[in-house]
């Protein structure tokens, strides 16, 4: 056996021990309108790799999308959120992590929902919507990048 098969032997033991999540099963990510009176959510989500694409969500829409976990660990999704001309928010939406798997239910699905007041992450053990994100002041941009996150938390 060469010794990088046996490497990935070992963080695969390493992974499936230290988780009770699946490597192998895909994750979902949902995001919904929630927001007052008819308006209109804009959402635009991304990877290093892929570009999701701007969706205008009407009240009670969700978008969503399923992938699965990339080998080293960096599976990394932000989206930037408009609930209308003046305001936005943008963060990351999954990274590997056991503070944000904790939320996500069996399956898989983590569930990110747009209010009047910012955006929540649904806690699925509680059933209850975690305020995550305020809007800030400003307008859509068109094309953004990682680098223009808000912070998470
Ligand atoms: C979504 O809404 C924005 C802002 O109103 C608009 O500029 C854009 O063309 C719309 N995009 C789609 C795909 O409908």
């Amino acid at each position: 056996m060469s010794s990088s098969s046996l490497l990935f032997i070992l963080a695969l033991a390493l992974f499936i021990t230290s988780s009770e999540c699946s490597l192998f099963d895909p994750y979902h990510v949902h995001v919904t309108n929630i927001l007052s009176q008819n308006k209109i959510l804009l959402v635009h989500c991304k990877s290093k790799d892929d570009d999701l694409g701007v969706h205008n969500l009407t009240v009670g829409q969700e978008f969503s999308w399923s992938f699965k976990l990339n080998f080293f660990g960096t599976t990394l999704f932000w989206c930037y959120m408009a609930p209308d001309d003046h305001s936005h928010v943008a963060f990351k939406v999954f990274w590997v992590s056991g503070k944000l798997f904790d939320r996500c239910d069996a399956a898989q699905n983590c569930f990110w929902v747009a209010k009047d007041d910012g955006v929540y992450l649904r806690d699925t053990r509680r059933n209850e919507d975690v305020y995550k994100q305020e809007w800030q002041p400003g307008r859509f941009k068109a094309d953004h990048n990682q680098g223009d996150l808000d912070t998470n938390d």
